[in-house]
């Protein structure tokens, strides 16, 4: 059942291994690339409890030793405190420039350990084993590492790729229905993006695949990674196509700033509303049918998944106040919001010609059902 995509890089790429079982054989995997068998590991403290002793065990029987720290869980470890203290570690363990640090958790600690490894000692290698969905089809992939800055999410950072990404799809069946589901928001994405027939096929497969059927859990994180491979294969600073991967984001972080990057709403919930905006607003501005908007929020919703405004609890802002949060959106240019949009399922395009006063009725109408 285990798949590899190839992310070709020139002399920066490396291989995704995905299926269930890869943390028991991660020495095997990670052997080849040490150059003395011991490796520091930057985990949360909810994956430690749950799978670090299984890494563990997976790292001795290839004669590997680990030591670990595990920082809080959640996306407030995200900023400079948590970051300073995993560098401090990090050189306090002695960690050399010949080493390997393994990111081991959600898109939080990937980032964060990511981001640890570029800057100590001028760039030390990583390797990445995702243990939620999103990290496996999404941040594990492509080098975006950082941190949040208390003016915006992901505003520090650097491009830096791993060594080798071991995405195990056995961990998946740890995770909360609404973490896998926030996840899931993700493998949509690039359905939308860029393939039909891979959303075709998440309408099908969307409930068994929720419902644990493995050998569907491994296709659809083997089909969202070969995207992503893909994409940042032909664009991996993001100059052009890569940003395809924002599909619904831009609505999606100001959301999340509503929100206040709370449990209010996840990043992949807010994904999943956003991909449901983006569509709306490319139907709006005659770029697709108006049956596409319907046809992404009714699988949304066929999974139980968070598909409207109306679903986020709490008070939202008004529509102009959510569109002047966007304003601090990596993907402004010269002022101007970027848009991912669609011409229809599977097609979508980069416009920075988005009229705001349309975004500005898309959001109240959206906020009218609230
Ligand atoms: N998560 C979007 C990207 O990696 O470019």
């Amino acid at each position: 059942m285990q798949q590899v995509v190839h992310v070709d890089l020139g002399e920066r790429s490396y291989d995704v291994q995905i299926g269930p079982g890869l943390i028991d054989q991660a020495g095997d995997w990670i052997a080849p690339l040490l150059a003395r068998p011991r490796v520091a590991v930057l985990t949360d403290e909810t994956v430690a409890e749950l799978h670090l002793d299984a890494l563990r065990a997976g790292l001795a029987k290839a004669g590997i030793d680990m030591v670990s720290l595990a920082l809080p869980a959640g996306e407030s470890t995200k900023g400079w405190p948590q970051f300073t203290r995993a560098v401090e570690w990090l050189l306090e363990q002695k960690v050399e420039r010949n080493d390997i640090v393994v990111a081991f958790g959600g898109g939080v600690i990937g980032d964060l350990a990511g981001f640890a490894a570029a800057v100590l000692r001028r760039g030390v290698r990583f390797v990445q084993i995702p243990t939620s969905l999103l990290a496996q089809v999404d941040s594990s992939v492509g080098g975006k590492t950082g941190i949040n800055s208390p003016v915006g999410k992901n505003l520090i950072g650097a491009f830096h790729q791993p060594s080798l990404v071991l995405a195990d799809t056995a961990v998946l069946g740890t995770l909360t229905a609404r973490d896998f589901l926030a996840g899931y928001g993700e493998v949509v994405k690039y359905g939308l993006l860029g393939d039909a027939n891979f959303f075709d096929w998440l309408e099908q497969k969307g409930p068994v695949l929720a419902g644990g059927y493995m050998a569907a859990r491994v296709e659809a994180v083997t089909r969202s990674v070969q995207m992503k491979a893909d994409i940042v294969s032909r664009d991996e600073t993001e100059q052009g196509d890569r940003a395809l991967l924002n599909l619904g984001h831009t609505f999606c972080h100001a959301l999340e700033a509503a929100t206040g990057y709370s449990d209010r709403l996840l990043h992949g919930e807010g994904v999943a509303i956003g991909c449901a905006l983006a569509f709306e607003l490319s139907s709006r501005l005659g770029l697709c049918s108006q049956e596409d908007p319907s046809r992404v929020r009714a699988h949304l919703k066929a999974m139980g998944m968070k598909t409207d405004l109306a679903d986020i609890p709490g008070e939202l802002p008004g529509a102009q106040a959510l569109v002047d949060l966007m304003g601090q959106d990596k993907k402004v240019v010269d002022g101007q919001l970027r848009f991912i949009l669609a011409r229809g399922i599977g097609e979508a395009f980069v416009t920075g010609d988005v009229p705001p006063s349309t975004v500005v009725e898309v959001l109240e109408d959206a906020l009218a059902t609230v």
